[in-house]
C-alpha cells in the first residue's frame, strides 16, 4: 500500500510499504478514507520529539471497516469508523476509570499512552496511508453513519475537536463564562468552538495568524493579535480590569513570541495574568518532559520556570495532559449530525497521499490559508 513514511527531520516520503494485516483476534483493518495533519505531527517533523525512520505517520484517522478478527463482536465490515488517536486496552486500570489517553496495557514500553504513528507512542503504524490496523476495535472504533456526509467534520473527532473540547472541560467552561484561549491553530479553534457550544458569554482568541484569527471570528470569538497588542492589556482592558474566567493552552512547548524566539514558559504566564482569582486553566498544548532542542537548559529537561507563585496566590485550578478522546467523540459527533457544531469550517486543504509532503511543509512554515490539511488515500 502507498503510505507517509518519515525518513527524519523535515523529511516525508510517499512510499509503497506493506499492508497492515490482522495481528490479534480483536483488531480490525481500515481502509482509510480520510487522514489529517496535525500541529502534532509537526514536533517529529521539526526533529523535536524523537521518531524512528521509517515510521508511518497519522493518527487523525477515518475510514471504512475491510477485515475483522474473530473476538470483534460490535464493528462490522463496512461499517463507517472514527478512529481516536487513543490506543486504549479498554480494561486496565486507567481505560476501566475512563482515561484512554493512558492506557497502561497498550504501550510495549510501559509508558502509560499510546497511539498511531507518533514519537513513543509504541509501534503502531499511522493512518497516512491506504488501510490501518485498528487494536481492541470493538472498544476504540466510534461508528459513524454510513455514506460520505459530513466527512470533514466527522475527520475532527479522531482528535481535535475532543482534545478542544477537553480544554474547556479541564477549564470548567460553563454558561455564562468569559474565556481566553492561546493559540488559534486547529486545536485552540476546536477549543473557542467547544467554550462557545458550553454555553460561553465571551471567547477572546490570541494568535498572530491572521488566517487563524479570522477563522476565531467566524467561530464567534474576539480575536487578539499578541504581534500587534499585548494580550493581558486588551483582555484585562475588555473584562474590566476583572480578568477572564477560564484560560485554555492550546500553543505548548514552542510557544514563541512575535518575532518567532522560544519562550516554553510565555503562554502560562500569559494566561495566569489573564484569568481571574479562584478561575481555572485547562492545558491541552504539549509539554515533554525532554526536549534537546528547547531554548533554554531547563526546558531541555521538561523544567519549565512558569508563575507558579500566582497561580497559588490567585488559587488558580489547572488540568492539563493528552485527551481521553473516548471520553467526548460520541456526544460530538451527535452534535455534528444536527447541525449544532462544524469543526470542519477550519479545514483550508482536501488533497490526495501524494501531496503529503508540500503539505506538511506548507503547514509547518504555517504559510497563509493552510489551516488543517486533509489526506484522502483513495484519492
Ligand atoms: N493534549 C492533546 O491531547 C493534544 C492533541 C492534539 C494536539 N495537541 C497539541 O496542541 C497544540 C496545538 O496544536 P495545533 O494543531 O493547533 O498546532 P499549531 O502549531 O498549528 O498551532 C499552534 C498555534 O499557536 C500559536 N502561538 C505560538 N506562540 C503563541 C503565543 N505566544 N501566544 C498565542 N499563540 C501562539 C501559533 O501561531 C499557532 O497558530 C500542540 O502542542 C499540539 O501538539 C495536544
Ligand atoms: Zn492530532
Ligand atoms: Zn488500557
Amino acid at each position: 500500500m502507498k503510505a507517509v513514511v518519515f525518513n527524519g527531520a523535515f523529511d516525508v516520503a510517499v512510499r509503497e510499504v506493506p499492508r497492515p494485516r490482522l495481528e490479534k483476534p480483536s483488531d480490525a483493518v481500515i481502509r482509510v478514507t480520510t487522514a489529517n495533519i496535525c500541529g502534532s505531527d509537526l514536533h517529529p517533523y521539526e526533529g523535536r520529539a524523537p521518531l524512528d525512520e521509517g515510521m508511518v505517520l497519522g493518527h487523525e484517522n477515518m475510514g471504512v471497516v475491510e477485515e475483522t478478527g474473530d473476538a470483534v463482536e460490535r464493528i462490522a465490515v463496512g461499517d463507517r469508523v472514527s478512529v481516536p488517536f487513543n490506543i486504549a486496552c479498554g480494561t486496565c486500570r486507567n481505560c476501566d476509570a475512563g482515561w484512554t489517553n493512558a492506557c497502561l496495557r497498550a504501550n510495549p514500553s510501559g509508558r502509560p499512552t499510546a497511539g498511531y504513528g507518533y514519537p513513543m507512542m509504541g509501534p503502531y503504524w499511522g493512518g497516512q496511508a491506504d488501510h490501518l490496523r485498528v487494536p481492541w476495535a470493538d472498544f476504540n472504533l466510534l461508528t459513524l453513519p454510513p455514506g460520505t456526509d459530513h466527512e470533514a467534520d466527522f475527520a475532527m473527532l479522531s482528535d481535535i475537536f475532543p482534545t478542544g473540547f477537553h480544554g474547556a472541560e479541564l477549564a470548567g467552561v460553563g454558561a455564562g463564562d468569559t474565556v481566553a484561549v492561546f493559540g488559534a491553530g486547529p486545536v485552540g479553534l476546536m477549543a473557542a468552538h467547544s467554550a462557545m457550544i458550553r454555553g460561553a458569554a465571551r471567547v477572546f482568541v490570541v494568535d498572530k495568524e491572521p488566517d487563524r484569527l479570522a477563522l476565531a471570528r467566524r467561530y464567534g470569538a474576539t480575536p487578539v493579535d499578541f504581534s500587534t497588542a499585548d494580550p493581558t492589556e486588551v483582555i484585562m482592558d475588555a473584562t474590566g480590569g476583572f480578568g477572564v474566567d477560564r484560560g485554555i493552552e492550546a500553543v505548548g512547548y514552542q510557544a514563541h513570541d512575535h518575532t518567532g524566539q522560544e519562550h516554553p514558559e510565555m503562554v502560562l504566564d500569559k494566561l495566569i495574568e489573564v484569568v481571574r482569582s479562584t478561575g481555572r486553566i485547562g492545558v491541552v498544548g504539549v509539554y515533554n518532559p525532554e526536549d534537546p532542542g528547547a531554548a533554554t537548559e531547563g526546558a531541555k529537561k521538561g523544567r519549565i520556570g512558569f508563575d507558579y507563585g500566582s497561580v497559588f496566590d490567585k488559587n488558580i485550578a489547572m488540568g492539563h495532559g493528552q485527551c481521553p478522546v473516548k471520553r467526548y467523540n460520541r456526544q460530538l459527533r451527535d452534535m455534528i449530525m444536527h447541525d449544532r457544531a462544524n469543526p470542519g469550517m477550519i479545514v483550508s486543504h482536501e488533497l490526495p497521499l501524494d501531496e503529503a509532503p508540500r503539505a506538511y511543509d506548507q503547514f509547518d512554515k504555517r504559510v497563509d490559508g493552510w489551516t488543517k490539511v486533509l489526506l484522502h488515500p483513495a484519492a
